[in-house]
């Protein structure tokens, strides 16, 4: 069976690993896997770092796409994808998550009628004023097989008219859905133990023994709206000034709208408090190594959220909704939004609470293996 797998911002690179390590070490006589990188992240802490540290196949191929707006992105990924799927003929299209890459190999495979696989499908923030709430319903709705990490994205798309009772042969329009946990755990369990020994960022920050929280903050309607984007940083300088220190990987977005504008008043305080570490894009086994040595995240990614609570962290989500709800119902988060009273609240009230649970939720660190045995059972070629 071959597949042809798009990535092209940091977490998909991420998530595509746990695959591709699935079928180096249980599927490579069956699956050979060409990757294509869109190359919507290209700088070398977004993007080459994750390919050599969670030892993933060179790309066969890189679009060398890079930033633009939407509909310009988007239309060349497009182009890009349907010439690599027009030259590969794979069995299968697999992608991840919401992004723009994710929406052009929708639109590419399913218009050449080559079944799409979407992996973390369901998620909804019920908010299409965001860009990837758009991204993953087009992808839902073009793909053959949907393999949804929680009960709540099971929920969604039963919601939409999709059924989890179909069966096989599966198509666009008898589509496949399984409930099969979260391939971002797969990773978790497998370098959450060899993280602290590879890095040594903990220690190059003075941080060892101390108390600290992670932010990372990212999303369009924080880092491009100045009044948000200053209400979090905001925050961060209150709680900064109770004696926390605060590490903050800046994403590139964020950084040039928060530091990289002149006359700003807030990078100048920004940059005078030594409590806040504003530091360049961490890699995976950084970023992990801070997660678990945090006492609370602050964030508005998708997966730090989900990576918290794999370490069983208090979160705080600075969005107004997450896809991940039921880690705000089961006590373990809470959504402050962009508000700054709300995010000091917040983390005031999680890091005085010692009875947080975190009961399983996104499955058992095996959801590679049961997409690739999915896929396999239902490849035509097989
Ligand atoms: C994208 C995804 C978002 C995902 C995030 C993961 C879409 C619509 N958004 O958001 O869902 O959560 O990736 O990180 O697909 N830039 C660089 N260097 C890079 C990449 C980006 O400087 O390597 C800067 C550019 O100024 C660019 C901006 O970041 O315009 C935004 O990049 P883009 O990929 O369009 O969106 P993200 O905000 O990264
Ligand atoms: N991440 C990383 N380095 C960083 C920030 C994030 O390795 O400096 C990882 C993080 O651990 C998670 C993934 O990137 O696995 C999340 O990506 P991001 O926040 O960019 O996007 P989202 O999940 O919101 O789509």
């Amino acid at each position: 069976m071959k597949i042809l797998t798009i990535v092209g911002a940091r977490p998909q690179i991420i998530k595509a690993a746990a695959l591709s390590r699935a079928i180096r070490n249980h599927f490579a006589a069956e699956i050979d896997e060409i990757i294509v990188h869109t190359g919507q992240h290209y700088d070398a802490n977004m993007s080459q770092v994750f390919i050599d540290e969670l030892e993933i196949p060179a790309p066969n191929i890189n679009l060398n796409i890079g930033s633009a707006s939407h509909g310009k992105q988007t239309a060349m990924m497009l182009q890009g994808i349907e010439d690599a799927l027009l030259a590969e003929a794979p069995d299968f299209l697999v992608l991840y998550g919401d992004t723009n890459s994710t929406l052009a190999g929708a639109l590419a495979g399913s218009k050449l009628r080559i079944p799409v696989v979407h992996i973390e499908a369901g998620l909804r923030s019920f908010n299409k004023s965001m860009p990837e709430e758009i991204n993953r319903i087009m992808c839902d709705h073009a793909s053959t097989l949907l393999f949804v990490p929680t009960s709540a994205g099971i929920r969604n798309l039963e919601k939409e008219g999709f059924r989890t009772d179909n069966t096989a042969p599966y198509s666009a329009d008898n589509p496949g859905v399984f409930h099969c946990g979260d391939i971002m755990f797969d990773n978790l369990v497998h370098y959450s133990r060899i993280s602290e020994a590879k890095t040594g960022i903990i220690n190059s920050l003075n941080l060892t023994g101390k108390q600290f929280i992670l932010c990372t903050i990212h999303r369009d309607n924080n880092t491009d709206i100045p009044e948000r984007l200053h209400s979090i940083f905001d925050a961060l300088i209150t709680i900064a000034n109770n004696n926390t220190d605060i590490v903050v990987p800046l994403h590139p977005r964020t950084r040039k709208l928060l530091l990289d504008k002149t006359g700003d008043g807030i990078s100048t305080r920004l940059s005078k408090n030594h409590r806040i570490h504003l530091i360049p894009p961490v890699s995976y086994l950084e970023m992990i190594a801070l997660e678990k040595n945090a006492s609370l995240i602050i964030t508005d990614s998708g997966g730090v959220q989900k990576e918290a609570y794999f370490f069983h962290k208090p979160l705080v989500v600075a969005r107004p909704e997450t896809e991940w709800t039921e880690i705000i119902e089961n006590g373990a988060g809470i959504i402050a939004d962009a508000d700054e009273s709300r995010i000091v609240n917040a983390v005031d009230e999680l890091l005085n609470k010692s009875d947080l649970q975190f009961p399983e939720v996104f499955g058992n660190g095996r959801a590679a293996e049961f997409i690739c045995n999915t896929m396999l059972s239902h490849s035509a070629r097989i």
